[in-house]
């Protein structure tokens, strides 16, 4: 059997799937496949190990239908056309849980960064702006014993409130579709309705899948509905937030800052005015950016080819 692996992972990863008899084939450049260079590379292979956000729609399936599986490297499955992958009859698996405790640690570092500016301080040092030591200017704020809301209370989110709770006394509200009754029997936090989440959070930190209900849910309405002095968190993907209202409310003071890991369209350009404000930090999709995790998701993405080989289900089917 062949697997092919649409950019490179940390080498465990192609060791099990070798030890389990698979011959790998891998884009060994540091750029995405254009989608006509993919398709082409999985007419000879009976599995794709796609590694992070590279798409794989209708068109994709129908011209690879021959395949016996794909394996994401993320939990998040946005970008795939899951009905095509099971109209075909394609398993489709992802990685959940690894990354839940990496990807809390980065809302957390932007939570604090912004509320801090340090992002924008340190920019002062490298560009030659430290110029005294200033008492009143450019100020942070603490984020000790404040709220901080969670939408989309999961694995990610409970890590996060975990961290919050834990180092900061912060108290803990959230909102998802429905209560969360496991989750609250591990962190003390209080469901709320979408415009509670909005007007009492200190910090709001957003930690739900892309899905037709949440595509903009933080527009120009939810913006006007929080704190002037909220921090705006988002680690869980671009098109959650709408930027051009976001810019908006920070520029014109509703909300105080923001912190991003994810934007649309990634990556963000450089003249972005997010970039050149005081109370924003932006990064570039580095969640679940560790040597551990990133090689916990090559282990599990290919844990899951090996089992579809071995006649098994995938144990993350996110399909069918
Ligand atoms: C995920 O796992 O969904 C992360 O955003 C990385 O793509």
């Amino acid at each position: 059997m062949k697997v092919f692996i649409s950019k490179n992972i940390p080498s465990p990863g192609i060791e099990a799937l070798e030890k389990s008899g698979f011959e790998v084939y891998i884009n060994e450049s540091s750029h995405r496949l254009p989608q006509p260079d993919l398709i082409e590379a999985c007419q000879e292979v009976d599995f794709l190990l796609n590694v992070g956000q590279g798409k794989l729609d209708a068109d994709f399936f129908e011209a690879c239908k021959h395949l016996k599986g794909v394996a994401l490297t993320s939990v998040g499955f946005d970008h795939v056309d899951l009905d095509a992958a099971t109209t075909h009859g394609i398993p489709v698996s992802n990685t959940p849980d690894v990354l839940s405790d990496a990807t809390a640690d980065i809302a957390f570092l932007l939570m604090l960064n912004v509320s801090r500016k340090a992002f924008f301080r340190a920019m002062q040092v490298v560009n030659g702006a430290w110029a005294d030591f200033e008492f009143t200017k450019e100020l942070g704020t603490t984020i000790q014993g404040k709220t901080l809301g969670i939408y989309g209370l999961g694995r990610i989110g409970l890590s996060l409130a975990r961290k919050a709770q834990a180092a900061y006394d912060m108290k803990i509200i959230y909102h998802n579709r429905s209560r969360n009754i496991e989750a609250e029997r591990l962190v003390d936090a209080t469901y709320v309705n979408f415009d509670q989440l909005l007007t009492q959070s200190d910090v709001l930190s957003v930690h739900s899948n892309l899905t037709e209900e949440t595509q903009y849910r933080f527009n120009k309405d939810a913006f006007k509905r929080m704190k002037s002095s909220a921090i705006f968190v988002n680690t869980a993907r671009g098109k959650i937030h709408h930027e051009l209202d976001l810019i908006d409310a920070l520029s014109t003071g509703e909300i105080w800052g923001a912190g991003l890991d994810v934007t649309d369209p990634e990556p963000m350009q450089p003249d972005n005015p997010l970039l050149k404000m005081s109370n924003t930090c932006v990064f570039p999709h580095i969640g679940s950016a560790t040597l551990e995790t990133r090689t916990q998701m090559a282990l599990l993405a290919a844990n899951n080819i090996i089992a579809a080989k071995n006649g098994n289900n995938m144990p993350q089917v996110v399909n069918v």
